[in-house]
């Protein structure tokens, strides 16, 4: 990595799902520690099923490999792997999606995935001066119920969390359908974001913002397509947290240069910029800064200002990012 303008500059990474950063080449090494069976011949088949139609295509893969991470030791190795990666890149601060619920239907407790990412999260602090805070991300394409009850049992790990938030499959599956679970969050003293607009319509992103009472939208690129929405995010200060490499990989988009991005811009929304799933999408932070530069030809400043819209956004104390900032 060449010590660059994009590779200096500090920035946080507020939309990332952990088991999304897991490279063919760990997933292998974990499989064979714990005497799973891939799909997949060698490491080269697993890059070359990553050729996704639409979101459901990529969760089918994602769930998929997870299946090797099985004990604390485990998913510490994946976030440690991780956290090296984005400190070379200049990444200073990480926000990570966890979806507990992907791994108690394996019989993983929620203890194990705990202990592990917590001593990962003090070690990338303590070796490569990055913070982090996690998101306890809920399956949508789950029950609501089983969620709620994943947000009461797992009251003990609270204190590590900075938010809840909401994933998997979209479509079918609205804000709405969550809104106890949110309001129940809230009660606790979590902060929210959901992951809305990226498949779902721009509706989903008004629900979210009504009903569970977000500080964030995930993705949110189908704002565009609705004008006083746009008007709403820009207004209230709505953090998007958009992930152009994962759009144009799970064909949100055709091309990186037919992206919304450059609209939401204008529409004076407060934007930022992030890899989702690394792993799966083949660019890590520096690599959505670097294409988006390159597609859209935005200059320095507005480099800068969208790193500094995450590190703004960020769950960190006030010290930290006066010193990032
Ligand atoms: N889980 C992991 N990546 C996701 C994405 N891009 N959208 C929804 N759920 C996800
Ligand atoms: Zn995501």
């Amino acid at each position: 990595m060449s010590d660059d303008f994009l590779t200096r500059l500090p920035k946080a990474e507020l939309h990332l799902h952990i088991e999304g950063t897991l490279e063919p080449e760990l997933m292998f090494q974990l499989a064979q520690r714990n005497g799973v069976t891939l799909p997949y011949a060698d490491i080269e088949a697993a890059r070359a099923a990553y050729d996704f139609t639409d979101l459901q295509s990529f969760l089918d893969l994602y769930y998929q490999g997870m299946s090797v991470l099985l004990t604390a030791q485990d998913f510490e190795d994946l976030a440690m792997a991780y956290f090296q990666r984005a400190a070379k890149e200049g990444v200073v601060h990480v926000e990570m999606h966890v979806d507990p619920q992907a791994h108690l239907v394996r019989g993983v407790s929620f203890d194990t995935l705990m202990e592990g990412l917590v001593r990962a999260r003090q070690r990338a602090l303590a070796e490569l001066d990055l913070s982090s805070a996690m998101i306890l991300a809920f399956l949508r394409d789950r029950p609501a119920a089983e969620a709620m009850e994943v947000l009461e049992s797992s009251r003990h790990w609270h204190e590590h969390f900075s938010a809840v938030g909401l994933d998997s499959a979209e479509l079918g599956n609205p804000p709405s359908k969550f809104r106890d679970v949110f309001l129940h969050a809230k009660a606790l003293g979590l902060a929210r974001v959901a992951h809305a607009g990226e498949e779902g319509p721009p509706g989903y992103i008004r629900e979210a913002l009504d009903e569970l009472d977000v500080c964030r939208i995930d993705h949110g690129v189908r704002a565009v397509e609705d004008v006083e929405l746009l008007e709403r995010l820009s207004d209230g200060g709505t953090v998007l947290t958009v992930c152009p490499l994962s759009n144009v990989r799970l064909k949100v988009v055709e091309r990186l240069e037919d992206h919304t991005l450059p609209q939401l811009v204008d529409a004076g929304l407060v934007v930022t910029l992030n890899s989702d799933d690394p792993a799966y999408f083949g660019g890590g932070l520096r690599d959505n800064y670097a294409e988006c530069q390159r597609a859209f030809g935005w200059s320095e400043d507005t480099l800068r200002w969208l790193a500094g819209n995450a590190i703004d956004a960020a769950f960190m104390d006030e010290d930290r990012r006066a010193m990032l900032r």
